[in-house]
């Protein structure tokens, strides 16, 4: 069965009490509920706040998964203001976000960086959350399939079975994110079971039906339930609707509440 993964990546929002605040809430509200049983959850600070939260997890003994936005595929070096997996690691960090579009198609990154990015991360025994996804523009060339299929395919070049248990695939199409639009779920899981027949002919079609796959774009509680009753989709990566507590729980428990999937 593949549990649910939330994921709440905050970009370059809050400030150093707004990080612990919510950390904070999503924690007492996790454990009290018990969400984690049914879902895994992570959360992505700023580079800089990263130890401010992992202090509250860790105060609160909590199953949430700390996050980094990005990483860099080197361990150490002249790399100024980079940051390599032996130092997210040394803060706590077990999990990051690869291929991110901001980073595509804002900074620049390509699928051969992001490939480097993804190894690095999983050689290191970090989990990796590998965003994909098209541009309005490819979706209305009738591109949709490809774009996914090669980024994919470049993303996870060199990638070894034994990895596989460490890494999640957030289908995230370019022209959903932070618009308010957003694929309808027969679109987002008709992209996912394409996006599952790639990883079929990487994998093998048992690995392929192990690996999450998260949709992204303007998920926020009221569209959550309809979403996450798809059949392969696996949870979500929430931008804009993590910054508040109650709307990424209310996320986080359409996805627990969602039937199992896979096998
Ligand atoms: P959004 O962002 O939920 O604000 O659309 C999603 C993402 O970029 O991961």
């Amino acid at each position: 069965m593949r549990k649910p993964f939330v994921g709440g990546n905050w970009k370059m929002n809050l400030d150093a009490a707004a990080s612990r605040t919510l950390a904070d809430d999503l924690a007492r509200a996790v454990a009290t509920d018990r969400l984690d049983q049914a879902c895994d959850i992570a959360i992505f600070p700023p580079f800089v706040y990263i130890r401010h939260v992992h202090n509250v997890l860790r105060d609160r003994s909590s199953s949430i998964m700390l996050g980094a936005q990005d990483i860099w595929p080197d361990p150490s070096g002249a790399f100024t203001g980079e940051v390599s997996a032996p130092m997210l690691k040394d803060c706590g960090v077990s999990v990051v976000l690869t291929g991110h579009s901001e980073r595509r198609h804002v900074i620049g990154e390509s699928d051969e960086l992001i490939n480097r990015k993804t190894r690095a991360a999983l050689d290191a025994g970090l989990q990796v959350i590998l965003c994909i996804g098209e541009k309005l523009e490819e979706r209305a060339g009738g591109q949709t399939d490809q774009v996914n299929e090669r980024q994919l395919r470049a993303g996870l070049a060199g990638v070894i079975p034994d990895q596989l248990s460490r890494l999640t695939i957030a289908y995230e199409p370019v022209w959903a994110i932070g618009t308010g639009k957003n694929a309808t779920p027969a679109d987002a899981q008709d992209a996912h079971t394409k996006c599952r027949s790639v990883l079929a002919s990487l994998f093998g079609a048992d690995a392929a039906g192990r690996i999450r796959i998260q949709y992204g774009g303007s998920v926020k509680g009221s569209n959550a339930a309809e979403l996450m009753t798809q059949p392969d989709i696996d949870g979500g990566l929430i931008g804009g609707a993590s910054l508040k507590a109650e709307e990424f729980l209310s996320i986080v428990r359409a996805a627990a509440a969602a039937p199992s999937k896979g096998r």
